[in-house]
């Protein structure tokens, strides 16, 4: 008999309506071109929250049609995780202000915090309370408005990060389908290399902190870059082997969307053909946690993941984290 797994039941997704392109920067005064951008990150424009959209909101939305499609009513619904490095407001949980929005008044909520790796982490949590036994219904959400925490003076940074969310709906499964392995790993001694130094309780807001900027995200692009290539490889291997699978088997991988040139090494690495990796970085730029979501459920939309496709899913984020898993649909 087959083992229970997590399975995924359905997916969706929220993205804001507002496009930044490359173009745009240089309108607004940065010295900047959408060829250098383009050639460096293969990104070309990026959706960003107007006003009143918040990361609350953009997750519920995402949230909301995972649940229609999955035809799952929000009182069905025992756990939500949120995926954030931009919650609303710092206490409480923006999962909480989700849980109200959605209405589901049985489930526990609470926002998981591992940067861009953070929705895999919240996908393996949910599996684990689902195994457990602890819940039946979980639903995993990843959503970043990344537009608010960036420094719209930074060219190195600000150029590369979008807003959106992109959300799934666990349930168990006997059918051989769903989370065959995944794999988390993080590195805290790097974790200057990518941060927001000022805002929290060591260093609250002041004046000073607001002056200097530095509430907002630092980032040392060059050593990110090779951490990011050496990570994600790594990670694609742990959970291939898992799975006791090899990049052959892989249907199509989902990347973490930050940069092409790092998902062409990674899909290299992995030994898997650029047509079976899903990109749309070009199109939302550098959503953080929710740039899987959002691939996976385009993806899905699309017809790229039918059922029975073993798709591998690999990130890597500011911590230094990273994680990866690989999925039967
Ligand atoms: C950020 C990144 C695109 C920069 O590319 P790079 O080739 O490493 O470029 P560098 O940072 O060395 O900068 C080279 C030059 O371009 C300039 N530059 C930086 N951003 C620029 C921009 N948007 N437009 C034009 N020039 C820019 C720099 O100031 C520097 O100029 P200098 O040589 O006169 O000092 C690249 O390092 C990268 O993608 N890193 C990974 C970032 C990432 O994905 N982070 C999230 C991980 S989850």
């Amino acid at each position: 008999m087959k083992r229970p797994y997590a399975q995924f039941v359905a997916t969706g997704r929220s993205v804001p309506s507002k496009v930044l392109t490359n173009h745009d920067f240089s309108k607004m005064g940065l010295e900047t071109s959408h060829e250098w951008i383009f050639e460096r990150t293969g990104i070309a424009e990026r959706h960003v929250a107007g006003d009143g959209e918040t990361t609350c909101g953009m997750a519920s939305a995402a949230a909301r049609v995972a649940m229609e499609r999955a035809n799952v009513n929000a009182g069905e619904i025992d756990v939500i995780i949120l995926s954030t490095a931009t919650p609303d407001r710092l206490l409480p949980s923006t999962a909480v202000d989700i849980q109200a929005q959605l209405g589901a008044t049985r489930a526990s909520a609470f926002d998981l915090s591992a940067a861009c790796s953070g929705w895999l982490y919240g996908l393996a949590v949910g599996e684990g309370l689902i195994l457990n036994g602890t819940a039946e219904t979980v639903l995993v959400i990843a959503a970043e408005k990344m537009s608010a925490i960036v420094d719209w003076t930074d060219r190195s940074t600000c150029v590369l990060f979008g807003d959106g969310a992109g959300a799934a709906i666990l349930q168990k499964s006997k059918h051989g389908r769903g989370i065959l392995s995944s794999f988390m790993r993080s590195d805290g001694t790097l974790a200057e290399l990518l941060y927001r130094p000022a805002g929290g309780a060591t260093l609250p807001m002041s004046e000073a902190v607001l002056t200097d900027r530095g509430h907002l995200v630092k980032m040392a692009g060059r050593e990110v870059f090779k951490a990011a290539v050496r990570s994600m490889s790594d990670a694609a291997d742990r959970a291939l082997d898992g799975a006791k699978l090899t990049g052959n088997d892989i249907d199509m991988m989902i990347p973490h969307q930050a940069n092409v040139r790092i998902i062409e090494a990674t899909a290299k690495h992995a030994g898997i053909p650029m047509d079976k990796v899903y990109v749309n970085v070009d199109r939302y730029g550098n959503t953080s946690s929710a740039s899987i979501p959002i691939a996976l459920d385009e993806a899905l939309e699309r017809g790229q993941i039918g059922p029975g496709a073993t798709v591998l899913m690999v990130t890597f984020g500011a911590g230094f984290t990273w994680a990866s898993m690989v999925v039967r649909f």
